[in-house]
């Protein structure tokens, strides 16, 4: 992996209320962090994330599908608007889109998802973990491929599934622990440097 910047530079993605953003950008404020939020991005307009960036005074941009003749065009979009901020790392918190191949090839790109990967990809974690009826789940830090939620993992954390749980609920427990593993598992990347090798991820010492 290429030297990170110092502070390393990172571009977050959202689609939604953006608690996981809001970590990010709490760490941030601490110089010993090791990180900067460049910019916000975004697949819509008018979210909770955009406006956690705006009163931060981090600069954001949005890139709806719909505003692109193609999916092909909009990838492209995306990846222009990401580029322009020289990112070293790109961090999708909530983003509920996939990115294309070229992104990922020019974009170190993690995501944070709300269970242990490899169970329950997609777009409802929570929901399909407690259907299931595990006693434990979790989230998962991964390094984004090809796939849905299937990318070498950087950080797990586990979290246990209650008897009286709904959806919601399990999902804000998961969600308090998600963003305290996304902010150290970041942290440790811009101070220390990551290296992924096939499916093994280090971080630290070395690893740049
Ligand atoms: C997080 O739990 C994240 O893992 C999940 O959406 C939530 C966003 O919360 N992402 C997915 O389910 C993607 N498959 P936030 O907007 O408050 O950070």
């Amino acid at each position: 992996m290429p030297e990170l910047s110092s502070p390393a530079r990172i571009v977050v993605l959202v689609s939604g209320s953006g608690t996981n953003l809001q970590a990010l950008l709490d760490a941030c404020a601490e110089s010993s962090y090791g990180a900067r939020v460049v910019a916000v991005g975004a697949d819509r307009d008018g979210i909770e994330g955009l406006a956690r960036a705006d009163r931060a005074g981090i600069p954001t941009f949005v890139a709806r599908v719909e505003d692109y003749s193609s999916r092909d065009h909009w990838n492209r979009a995306l990846s222009d608007k990401v580029a322009a901020f020289e990112p070293d790392l790109v961090v999708s918190a909530g983003f509920m889109k996939l990115v294309s191949a070229d992104f990922l090839e020019q974009f170190l790109t993690l995501n944070t998802h709300p269970a242990l990967c490899p169970s329950f990809p997609g777009m409802h974690g929570p929901r399909d973990a407690l259907e299931h009826g595990v006693k434990v789940t979790g989230a998962t830090l991964f390094v984004v491929d090809a796939g849905v939620d299937t990318g070498p993992i950087v950080a797990q954390v586990p979290v246990e599934v209650r008897e009286d749980d709904d959806v919601e609920a399990l999902h804000e427990r998961i969600k308090t622990a998600e963003r305290a593993m996304l902010v150290d598992a970041v942290g440790r990347i811009a101070r220390g440097g990551i290296s992924v090798e096939g499916r093994r991820v280090r971080i630290g010492a070395g690893a740049r």
